[in-house]
């Protein structure tokens, strides 16, 4: 073992999702080294500890792995299970963690940014529980990594990681696991196997799935394929690669493009699906027809117990706060407590193990249950194949009935890239500035209700985390929100929200930037976006 000497290096502060860098930034000497040690040292003692590890597969996710379990051996720990070649979905990491009662993990991801020398790679640490590290853990590393002078280091060769088997390392014990086994085995216990099964084999429903050259090809061929007998290459993109293939693994409109060709096609019950770069993310499509994230939480929420897990009933249900509040109508429906959190998963994780909360959902293509502390992709799909064997109608028809029941909330969130970071500063600071001078403005027919800086008291810990989002509300309830994304590695990115409630069932079924124009147009004015930044138009649209 050898002890390294080193000085801590500015900005290791994990943001919305654990520490996201360009790989060239990662691999200077000792980046990785030093952030991994303030990882160990903000949890203390490791000794006698069990650590998961495990990645998305993209590029340095191998040689991150062999660095980590030499470091964990020489911190102490004397359990590492680590996933087969380096792989472990976010939510099979979040499964495997608390299956076999490790103290944490660390999941090597970037999620949905893209993979490659010169794209991004990302650290992210999780507690016993299985979820992303609370903020006082995550603030915890920030500080040990400020304070750092060395990191321990085993001195010995890599392991074997594509072959099932165990090693030692120092003092440790080494397994390498299949990724996918007790993943899989989990979402038996949870799902009606039989009737997705009979979905998939008797009727003329098609079914597409782009693991987008991401970590969720090998789970979805062995759950859609092998176990539910879907036909082979149902699951497209299958193999991961370093790159993604040079695709961005973001599961949206733009990016899983072959899948909405498909989709496309003039098969009614077609029904499609996609996951990120590691398989935390969900999008489902029917055909011709994008199902937004916030009306899928509402639906599962509302079609619950027609799911074997789920059957007797959720504690209640959580979203973030600029997730619109499709999901609210419907916890009221079932009188169930419906929570409000800030953007990012590591705030449901307390809900969850206070036995408040069993679904929980973000706009930004997350949806995921108690089954894990993670969101998840594949659970997501499982879910909607599940509601769709029992009711035996596409997923379009049940989203068209919940709207008729429930009425729309149209929503959509512009996104403004790479910005420069002053000027994204300057636009949140200017706002906030003139928050309370807003109220009672009218522009475009919505008049601002109030507006406010979101802030979330957790309920169970009691802890506050302030500065989540600029929310205006209008009389008409419609709303807009902003804030800055904590996920980039460039610049600033600006998320807009918008969302707006309609009931009439003549207006259900309107585009969405149709249906939000005029509000788009109040939050300009109110705003000053296109005159912050510069720019006419967001880059990506949702
Ligand atoms: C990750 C997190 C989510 C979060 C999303 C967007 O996927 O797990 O919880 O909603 O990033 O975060 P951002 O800060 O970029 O808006
Ligand atoms: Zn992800």
């Amino acid at each position: 073992m050898k002890t390294i000497s080193t000085q801590p290096i500015a900005g290791q502060k994990p943001g919305t999702s654990g520490l996201r860098k360009k790989v060239a930034e990662f691999t200077q000497p000792g980046y990785l080294e030093n952030f991994v040690q303030s990882i160990f040292n903000a949890i203390g003692d490791c000794s006698g500890r069990t650590l998961v590890i495990g990645g998305d597969g993209r590029y340095y996710n191998r040689q991150a792995v062999q660095i980590i379990v030499r470091m964990a051996a020489a911190n102490g720990f004397s359990r590492l299970l680590v996933g087969r070649g380096g792989l472990l979905s976010t939510p099979a990491a979040s499964c495997v963690i608390r299956k076999y009662g490790a103290d944490g993990g660390i999941v090597l991801s970037a999620s949905h940014n893209p993979g490659g020398p010169d794209e991004d790679f990302g650290v992210k640490f999780n507690g016993p529980n299985g979820g992303p590290a609370t903020e006082t853990v995550t603030d915890a590393i920030y500080r040990a990594s400020g304070e750092i002078d060395c990191y321990l280091i085993e001195e010995t060769a890599d392991i074997e990681l594509d072959e099932p088997g165990e090693h030692r390392v120092g003092g440790c014990r080494v397994e390498i696991i299949d990724p996918v086994a007790d993943y899989a085995e989990l979402m038996t216990t949870l799902f009606d196997f039989e009737a997705i099964g009979q979905l998939l084999a008797n009727s003329p429903f098609t079914l597409c799935f782009d693991a987008m050259h991401a970590v969720t090809g090998p789970y979805a061929v062995e759950i859609l394929e092998r176990r539910l007998g879907a036909p082979e290459g149902t699951v497209i993109n299958a193999e991961p690669l370093e790159d993604f293939g040079g695709g961005h693994p973001d599961p949206n409109l733009a990016h899983a493009a072959e899948l909405v060709r498909r989709m496309n096609s003039d098969d009614p019950l077609a029904f499609g699906a996609a996951s990120d770069g590691d398989g935390d993310r969900n999008m489902i499509l029917g055909t011709g027809f994008f199902i937004n994230p916030c009306d899928s939480l509402a639906v599962l929420t509302d079609n619950a117990e027609l799911v074997p897990g789920y059957r007797d009933g959720l504690a209640g249900v959580a979203r973030s706060m600029p997730t619109s509040p499709a999901v609210d109508r419907v916890a009221e429906a079932l009188g169930i407590s419906c929570y409000q959190t800030p953007t990012g998963w590591k705030f449901f994780g307390n809900l969850m193990d206070a036995g408040r909360i069993t679904l929980c959902g973000e706009e930004s293509f997350g949806t995921g249950s108690s089954h894990v502390r993670e969101k998840d992709g594949l659970w997501a799909v499982l879910f909607w194949l599940n509601i769709i064997a029992v009711r035996k109608q596409s997923a379009r028809a049940i989203v068209r009935e919940h709207w008729q029941r429930y009425g729309r909330d149209y929503f959509s969130r512009h996104d403004y890239e790479n910005l420069n970071s002053e000027g994204a500063t300057a636009l949140i600071q200017g706002l906030r500035d003139n928050l309370s001078t807003l109220r009672g403005r009218e522009i475009e027919g919505h008049k601002v209700a109030y507006a406010d800086e979101f802030a979330y008291t957790d309920p169970v810990d009691n802890s506050v985390s302030r500065g989540q989002g600029l929310r205006i509300l209008f009389e008409d309830g419609a709303r807009v929100v902003l804030r800055l994304s904590g996920t980039g590695t460039s610049g600033a990115t600006l998320r807009v929200y918008y969302d707006r409630y309609e009931r009439d069932p003549a207006l259900l079924e309107l585009d969405a930037q149709k249906a939000l124009a005029s509000l788009i147009i109040a939050a300009d004015t109110l705003a000053g976006i296109r005159q912050h930044t510069g720019r006419e138009s967001p880059d990506v649209i949702t």
